[in-house]
């Protein structure tokens, strides 16, 4: 497996463009199974998981062509309504396509995704919701087939926990459904306003977006639409983090400022300085000392559903307070499992101690972290091993980077462009 190799301790300088959104990507790629015909989105990161989410629309019939950013995809010829064990569990986002094949023909048979790094991650909401629109659901060997005999109803739907994937998938069904949905306690991430945008542009009749209820009044048809997809928060927000972490200053272009309020507040508040302008964010670390590396202070933060500061960017935040100055709390709502990196960041020389969901992080100057091989584990903690290497000195060799690749679009090329010493080689099959 393919590994990468930083030598750490440079800072960060130069521009690097963010590209589209992998969590508004996944979903409107699904979205597009709606409607027979060719639908257009722009701005598509090619990831491995958007790679995997073609894959699955193939496998359903639909034929797809990139020509740079931009994905044409055609969802005229649907053959088939399942989506394979061996797909959904290398991508879980594939029960997105329950939604969509619901609304389309009342009928899919998609495969549990299973557990993952990250925690057990069931689809329970999404099943109910299903079900109070008038689907029946039945497990089986692994998968859940789900099936409406007429026309969706529209119901009331209620989330107990508010999640992204399931107020996508339920837009998506309730869309084509007789009648009026609401989703109380829905997802108000951005990536769930984009889906919006697109579905909006098909011809649904959805109000309340951005807010945590929605009213969709279901349609009789809908057509093939073109979408741009937003940039990627989360790819965003993690470069803000590497150049906080490393000192320098760097220009993060094609991104959207707004889309991160929590974040931005927390590196101020550890020391970095962070300007929006427009559609960029121009991030830098004061001198300090004679030296280019912030004088970052340890800060608590609390993961939060949007506008709150992002699970997704948890992880990679860690890897700039093991080296601030202080004692940092960090307390993760939304995931059980969501500290794998902490082990890992420990083999640098961290001083991190787990207590139930919260973290205690002891700050240490930054010479003192080593460079060590260390294993990625999921998406977001390898980001945040990337920047623990980046930020500590000596050579910090990081195996299984597939999970990077997932969710981050040519992240070794764009870190060269801003001076870091880091590569990617192949290794024999260890
Ligand atoms: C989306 O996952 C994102 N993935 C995740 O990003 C992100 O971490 C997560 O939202 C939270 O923001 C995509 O958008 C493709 P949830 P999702 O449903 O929708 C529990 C990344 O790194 N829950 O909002 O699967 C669940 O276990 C990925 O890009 C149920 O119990 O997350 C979790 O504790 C990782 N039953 C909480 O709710 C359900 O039916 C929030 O999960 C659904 C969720």
């Amino acid at each position: 497996m393919d590994k990468i190799i930083i030598r750490g301790g440079k800072p960060l300088y130069g521009s690097v463009s963010i590209s589209g959104a992998k969590n508004a990507a996944l979903p409107i790629l699904a979205a597009t199974l709606l409607v027979p015909g060719t639908h257009t989105l722009n701005n598509v990161p090619d990831l491995r998981d958007t790679r995997t989410m073609l894959k699955l629309l193939e496998t359903l019939g639909a034929t797809h062509k990139r020509e740079g950013s931009t994905v044409s995809i055609d969802t005229t010829g649907l053959t088939g309504a399942e989506a394979p064990y061996e797909l959904v569990k290398t991508m879980r986002a594939s029960v997105l396509v329950l939604g969509p094949l619901l609304g389309r023909s009342g009928y899919a048979r998609v495969s549990l995704p299973g557990g993952c790094a990250i925690g057990a991650r069931p689809i329970n909401y999404h099943l109910k919701g299903f079900e109070q629109l008038g689907v029946q659901t039945t497990l089986a060997q692994g998968y859940v087939e789900a099936r409406c005999s007429g026309r969706l109803e529209g119901a009331t739907v209620y989330f107990d926990m508010s999640t992204v994937t399931g107020t996508e998938n339920l837009l998506m069904a309730s869309v084509l459904a007789k009648g009026t949905t609401i989703i109380k306690n829905a997802a108000r991430e951005p990536e769930v306003g984009n889906l919006i945008d697109m579905l909006v542009a098909m011809g649904a009749d959805i109000q309340g977006r951005d807010s945590d209820r929605l009213t969709i009044t279901g349609v009789d048809s809908l057509q093939p639409a073109e979408i741009d997809i937003i940039p990627d928060r989360i790819e965003t927000g993690t470069y803000l983090i590497a150049v906080a972490a490393t000192g320098g200053e760097v220009r993060i272009e094609k991104c959207n400022p707004a889309h991160l309020p929590a974040l931005s507040e927390k590196l101020r508040a550890a020391g970095a300085t962070v300007i929006e302008e427009g559609d960029a964010f121009v991030v830098s670390c004061p001198e300090h000392q004679g030296r280019s590396r912030c004088n970052l202070q340890g800060v608590d933060v609390k993961t939060l559903v949007y506008p709150g500061f992002p699970t997704d960017l948890q992880a990679q935040f860690m890897a700039l307070l093991i080296q601030a100055e202080g004692t940092s709390i960090i307390h993760e709502t939304i995931f059980e499992n969501r500290f794998m990196h902490v082990a890992e960041m420990q083999r640098l020389g961290a001083d991190i101690t787990i207590d139930g969901a919260s973290a205690v992080v002891r700050g240490i100057p930054p010479e003192q972290l080593c460079g060590a091989p260390v294993m990625a584990t999921d998406l977001r903690a390898s980001a945040s091993l990337v920047i623990a290497g980046l930020a500590c000195s000596g050579v910090t060799e990081i195996s299984r980077i597939y999970h990077l690749e997932r969710g981050y679009e040519n992240m070794v090329e764009k870190l060269q462009a801003l001076g870091a010493d880091v590569e990617k080689i192949a290794s024999s099959g260890s």
